[in-house]
């Protein structure tokens, strides 16, 4: 059934891309652990209005509900390791093939290895964009730790650059397991590693952003961007 459905969804997303007047936007957003992907997505969906699919919310909500997919994430999650491909493929494959990614997606941290890149191409899913956030690593760690979520509306803030507007807001904040100092020093790691055979597959269609400037000035880029598709 979610083949079928990845089919139609795919059918048609391609087919009002040649009609032309309502292209569907495809776009992929990349970036090191913290430099502003959760971010700007909400920024995006809010003025563009397309269905954001994050593979670490994916992986968070299966760890929370405790199935099997979550069971075998969470070790790789809480040491910062990419969770094996076996896992979390099928699970983008899955969301990507829901009815309301017809009117357009923004994958946010996937594909993230060479081999998440090529299963993507295999099944016939591109994207039109790859918008990849520059942040120095040295600006990295400072956000990660520093990160909390509202778990009422799913609001990112920061406790020294945006903090929460009320005491009640800031009451009610979480903090990831995974946003220690330790942990995000391997996941920066991580990405180092991976992040060059990732572009190499998306060349043609990628677009480098300064992500460290203040997230209103990113967003003018990436918003210019996409208008351009
Ligand atoms: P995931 O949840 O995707 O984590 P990540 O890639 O490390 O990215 P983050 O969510 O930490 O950061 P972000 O770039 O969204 O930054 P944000 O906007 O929040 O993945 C978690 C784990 O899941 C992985 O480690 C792995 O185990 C697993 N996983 C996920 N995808 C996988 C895959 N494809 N394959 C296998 N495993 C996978 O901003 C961060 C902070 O900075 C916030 O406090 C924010 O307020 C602040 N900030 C944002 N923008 C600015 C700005 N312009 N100026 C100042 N501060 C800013």
């Amino acid at each position: 059934v979610a083949i079928a459905a990845a089919a139609l969804a795919i059918k048609a997303s391609k087919s009002s891309t040649i009609g032309g007047a309502s292209k569907q936007k495809r776009i992929v957003i990349a970036g090191a652990p913290a430099s502003g992907k959760g971010t700007q997505c909400e920024m995006i969906v809010k003025k563009f209005g397309l269905t954001h699919i994050s593979a670490g919310d994916l992986l968070r909500a299966a760890v929370a509900a405790g199935t099997d997919a979550g069971k075998k994430a969470k070790e790789y999650m809480d040491r910062g390791d990419l969770v094996p491909n076996e896992v979390v493929v099928t699970m983008v494959k899955d969301r990507l093939a829901q009815p309301d990614c017809a009117k357009g997606w923004l994958l946010d941290g996937y594909p993230r290895s060479e081999e998440q890149a090529e299963a993507l191409i295999e099944s016939g899913i591109d994207p039109d964009l790859f918008l990849l956030l520059d942040v120095p690593d040295e600006i990295l760690i400072d956000r990660v730790v520093g990160r909390r979520l509202d778990p009422v509306d799913g609001t990112i803030y920061h406790m020294t650059f945006f903090p929460p507007p009320t005491p009640e807001i800031a009451a009610r904040l979480t903090q990831r397991s995974d946003d220690t100092e330790e942990k995000a020093a391997n996941r920066l790691a991580v990405h180092h590693k991976n992040v060059d055979a990732v572009v190499g597959k998306y060349e043609s269609i990628m677009k480098n952003v300064d992500g460290n400037r203040a997230k209103q000035d990113v967003f003018k880029d990436i918003e210019r961007l996409i208008k351009a598709m």
